[in-house]
């Protein structure tokens, strides 16, 4: 066991803040990062957080040398720099493009289920503005519809940067959107999920509500 050398503001109900720390057990580095809390909403910044990152988002890593990095997309790729292990965000090819394209999807489905979650929650029902709604909930329907058709055998082939940011968009749908019932129209993205919901880094990493 190391001590921690960096800080990562976090929060364990954000998907974004999730595929972090699945990264960093993928690959044995969850040691080197010591967790700093927060709560925050678009309406209510981190104090903590607002000096280094204006923009009160997490997640954002404060690094060893005192600079900060963020966000996920940064941080994920500046971490897998960070291991000796296979890399997890292929350095160069087509591979690279493809499975960044599909972390970008997930990365997608978070948005929207992010921003449903805080027009639900934070919003007086009588300010709900349903065809918003509607369309986050659509973008969400046909990311997913194109991951079931498009997509099973390359989530498949490797549990990297694009399975990693899948699994948890899903799993932030469990949380927040059971209503969505994503299952029934994906049998094989849920069958998936079933198995690599099972890996260490992703039972290490559950949401605690
Ligand atoms: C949530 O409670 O759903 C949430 C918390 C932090 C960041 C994103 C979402």
């Amino acid at each position: 066991m190391s001590t921690p050398t960096m800080t990562l503001y976090h929060n364990s109900l954000s998907p974004f803040v999730r595929k972090v720390m699945v990264l960093l057990h993928e690959t044995g580095q969850q040691d080197r990062v010591a967790l700093q809390n927060c709560v925050l909403s678009p309406v209510d910044p981190d104090p903590s957080l607002i000096n280094d990152n204006p923009l009160s988002k997490i997640p954002a890593l404060r690094l060893a040398d005192g600079n900060f990095i963020h966000d996920s997309r940064v941080i994920l790729d500046y971490l897998d720099h960070q291991h000796v292990g296979n890399p997890l965000i292929p350095r160069e090819g087509s591979a690279r493009w493809r499975r960044l394209t599909l972390a970008s999807m997930a990365d997608g489905i978070m948005d929207a289920a992010v921003l449903t979650r805080y027009e639900v929650a934070l919003r007086a029902p009588e300010k709900h503005w349903d065809a918003w709604l509607d369309g986050q909930r659509d973008k969400i329907r046909r990311a997913l519809a194109l991951l079931e058709a498009e997509a099973i055998a390359e989530l498949t082939s490797h549990f990297d940067v694009a399975a990693i940011s899948v699994a948890c968009a899903l799993g932030y749908l469990d949380l927040r959107h059971p209503d969505l019932a994503w299952r029934e129209p994906n049998p094989q993205l849920a069958a998936w999920y079933f198995e690599v919901s099972q890996r260490p880094s992703m039972l290490a990493t559950m949401p605690k509500v």
